[in-house]
């Protein structure tokens, strides 16, 4: 009799929290847009911030392929859990002052309930969701991972910028030539998996208007010289 009181007891304390945290998981996916421009769901894929696949029970600031964390996280000797992650995206300065993640909080404790339930599932081993769900959300998001390079249009295939005064010309393997204003060019590199091949730079247009681009480099050692300095 009095084991199974105690049973009871103690189903009661365990369940009342997650109880009163659950959320909605669809509001919650919904809700992850406002972090899928920075954060893939799939192992090892960082973006601007790490990879959140395997995120509960981990310790903050200690996924080893993601680079750029901050000395505040990595000594904050934080382990996500449902705790400290509410805590976390509520407002992630007051919990870790001088993290580096540029995210002001989400006041509202309901949705940062769904969004947890949501994330509780998408980072469990083995959720990742299909990389094209990943794709939707970055492109609604206009962030994130580009698709890969290696399977470009020529269109989109570098073969030759020239630099004069303030305009660069880019050529392409289509034989097309475009003008770029130089503050409306970017130069970037891409390592991973689906950067392009070395070589081969690729272009992709950013923003809304066309004006702007991306040139997208297997390795920074590839950007200098590419470019020609030629009027
Ligand atoms: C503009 C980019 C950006 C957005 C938006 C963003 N994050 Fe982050 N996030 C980062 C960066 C950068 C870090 C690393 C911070 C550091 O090292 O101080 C980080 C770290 C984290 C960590 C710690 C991970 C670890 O390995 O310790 C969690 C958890 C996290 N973010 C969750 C979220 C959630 C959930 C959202 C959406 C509500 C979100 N982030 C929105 C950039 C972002």
């Amino acid at each position: 009799m009095k084991r199974d009181l105690i049973i009871v007891l103690l189903t009661v304390g365990f369940m009342t929290p997650s109880l009163a945290q659950s959320g909605d998981v669809t509001r919650g996916q919904q809700d992850f847009r406002a972090c899928a421009a920075c954060h893939s769901l799939e192992p090892d894929r960082n973006m601007t911030g790490p990879s959140l696949a395997g995120l509960w029970g981990r310790k903050a600031g200690t996924l080893p392929s993601f680079d750029r964390y901050s000395d505040a996280l990595k000594s904050s000797g934080i382990v996500w859990n449902d705790d400290t992650l509410d805590r976390w995206i509520a407002d992630p300065q007051r919990i870790v002052p001088d993290n580096d993640m540029p995210f002001e909080g989400i006041k509202e404790s309901g949705a940062r309930a769904d969004l947890l339930a949501f994330l509780k599932e998408a980072t469990k081993p083995g959720a990742a969701p299909k990389q094209s769900a990943q794709m939707q959300m970055n492109g609604m998001m206009g962030g994130g991972h580009d698709p890969n390079l290696k399977k470009i249009k020529p269109a989109q295939q570098v073969r030759a910028i020239t630099y004069c005064h303030d305009t660069y010309r880019v050529t392409t393997a289509d034989g097309k030539t475009r003008a770029f204003w130089e503050h409306n060019l970017r130069f970037k590199t891409d390592s991973s998996k689906d950067g392009p091949e070395a070589g081969t730079p690729a272009i992709m247009p950013a923003g809304m208007m066309g004006d702007r681009a991306s040139v997208i480099f297997a390795s920074p050692d590839e950007i200098g010289p590419t470019i020609k300095t030629q009027c």
